[in-house]
């Protein structure tokens, strides 16, 4: 779909979105088309329930006297409630009502507020980033979509005041939802196209956009001595990889900020083998890594002024004769070692080696990891919110804060020696699980135990890297969740140098 932002004026054909205020208040467009359609529009509201709550919608075919072929009323609600995050939702839920409409343009008209906060040109821009994210689709497997199926809408006209600041806000948050875009891809496709050395083909599209792409093949890791990682993927007739990403946006002087993920391209178990159902869910445990890779994308997309180094460590957890075995010991590149006690705890070995790895070569400012990391989080949190752990409060809140920014919200869980105490281990440096209980907790003390002192935060996404679901500028499947929280972070605190 085409997007472009576009001085007002009044369309002569397709399908055109206006708005009112809670209390049934017109803005500027909607009270054009009333006058136009001698009050067809006053006609269509007293006719139903909608008085402009936000989330209400009125659809209005074919009024008399106006140029559009239909008229998508929305509500925006109170005045002072009116943010970006809900004009984004607006622009969001707009075209995912009209997308299949039949028509193949669609224009939003973005009138002027009298009383609202903010600027206007992102207001615009928001809901065209709405709209652009809410049209995202993986149907690339559909090979039989009857016509009727696909969506008929493939341009959008955003009608806004100030049309060239809307444009370079709008400019910056399309390099975002391409980023978000490319996560979505990544943790849609099926493990048998989507492999380590698949997901490395694709961390290396990210090269024409200035990033530099390094891969650390199986040879490579095990001089580095990353048994960690590598015990985890003997099992797949797959190659292992690590991918390191490098985004210089800043000064050569200024340290990095760095961002690991977990990439396990399917996750069978291994040897402790998953139960049948549901395991085709694990195509998608390779979501940290597929948020770093799109998170590098949207920031190199806007050549954000950050040095950002992205880490991903690409495995299949597979059985076979040569698959590790529970009671294996590794050594991991720290020299730690490990007693696997089950080797569906992977992740957590995959991140040792990566967060090791990342903090002895780059010393960054801080590293933030995300990975699907245990089914315990889901319990704990559902879908609402990713789990955070970390070391440091200064970089937890900065976290908070940008995920209530954009809608991807984190809640903190503890971390301390008690829980520390719970992998320690008789005949290694710890054990690979802790015990049912605290799940999620003893998964980052095992993660703790690779950083090294280093500000450091993980992310366990487990229950919102996938949506079955979807949300107004989210649609069912993969969610691309952390893409923009974690842009958000950079651009609030570690852009322009410090
Ligand atoms: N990838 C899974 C965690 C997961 C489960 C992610 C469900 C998304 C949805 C992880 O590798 C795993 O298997 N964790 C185990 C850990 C256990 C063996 C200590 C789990 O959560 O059961
Ligand atoms: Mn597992
Ligand atoms: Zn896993």
């Amino acid at each position: 779909m085409k997007i472009t932002i576009n001085e007002h004026q009044l369309p002569q054909s397709g399908a055109l979105v206006a708005s009112a205020l809670q209390g049934g208040k017109l803005l500027a467009t909607a009270k054009q088309l009333d006058k136009a359609s001698k009050g067809a529009i006053s006609k269509a509201i007293k006719a139903s329930r909608f008085d402009g709550r936000k989330g209400q919608w009125l659809d209005i075919l074919a009024p008399a006297g106006i140029g559009a072929d239909r008229v998508l009323l929305g509500g925006l609600g109170e005045v002072k409630d009116i943010k970006p995050l809900g004009l984004e939702d607006f622009g969001g839920a707009a075209l995912q009502r009209l997308a299949s409409c039949g028509l193949k343009n669609m224009i939003i008209a973005c009138d002027p507020i009298t009383g609202a906060k903010g600027d206007p040109a992102l207001s615009a821009a928001s809901m065209a980033y709405g709209a652009r994210l809410a049209s995202y689709r993986f149907d690339k497997y559909r090979t039989k979509m009857k016509a009727e199926d696909k969506p008929s809408v493939t341009s959008l006209s955003v009608l806004a005041q100030s049309p060239a600041a809307a444009r370079r806000h709008f400019k910056a948050l399309e390099a975002i939802a391409d980023g978000v875009f490319m996560t979505r891809d990544l943790v849609s496709e099926p493990a048998n196209v989507l492999y380590p050395d698949s997901m490395a083909q694709q961390c290396r599209t990210l090269s024409k956009l200035g990033v530099k792409v390094e891969v650390l093949n199986e040879a490579r890791m095990e001089k580095l001595g990353m048994g960690a990682l590598l015990g985890v993927g003997q099992g797949s007739p797959r190659e292992s990889l690590m991918v390191v990403m490098r985004w210089q946006g800043a000064g050569a002087k200024t340290k990095p900020v760095a961002f690991v993920g977990k990439g396990v391209t399917f996750d069978t178990g291994g040897i402790s083998l998953k139960p049948g159902p549901g395991m085709e869910m694990m195509k998608w445990d390779m979501g940290g890594a597929g948020t770093v890779i799109g998170l590098m994308k949207a920031l190199a997309g806007r050549k954000a002024k950050v040095n950002a180094i992205g880490v991903v460590g690409l495995v299949e957890n597979m059985p076979d004769g040569k698959a590790q075995r529970p009671g294996d010991i590794v050594t991991s590149m720290s020299g730690q070692t490990i007693e696997i006690l089950n080797t569906d705890a992977e992740g957590r070995l995959v991140l040792a080696d990566a967060l090791w790895y990342t903090q002895e070569r780059f010393k960054p400012q801080f590293m933030v990891n995300l990975a699907t990391l245990t089914g315990a989080m889901v319990i704990a949190l559902g879908h609402e919110n990713a789990g955070l752990f970390s070391n440091n409060d200064k970089l937890a809140q900065q976290l908070f804060d940008a995920g209530a920014e954009v809608d991807e919200g984190v809640w903190r869980m503890p971390l301390s020696d008690a829980y520390d105490k719970k992998i320690n281990c008789a005949i290694a440096d710890m054990k690979n699980i802790g015990g049912r209980d605290a799940g999620s907790i003893t998964a980052a003390q095992f993660l703790q135990r690779f950083v090294n002192k280093v500000p450091w935060a993980h992310l366990d996404i487990a229950g919102v890297a996938w949506g079955d679901q979807g949300k107004p500028t989210v649609p069912k499947g993969g969610t691309g969740w952390g893409v923009r929280l974690l842009d958000r972070l950079v651009a609030n605190h570690y852009e322009g140098g410090k």
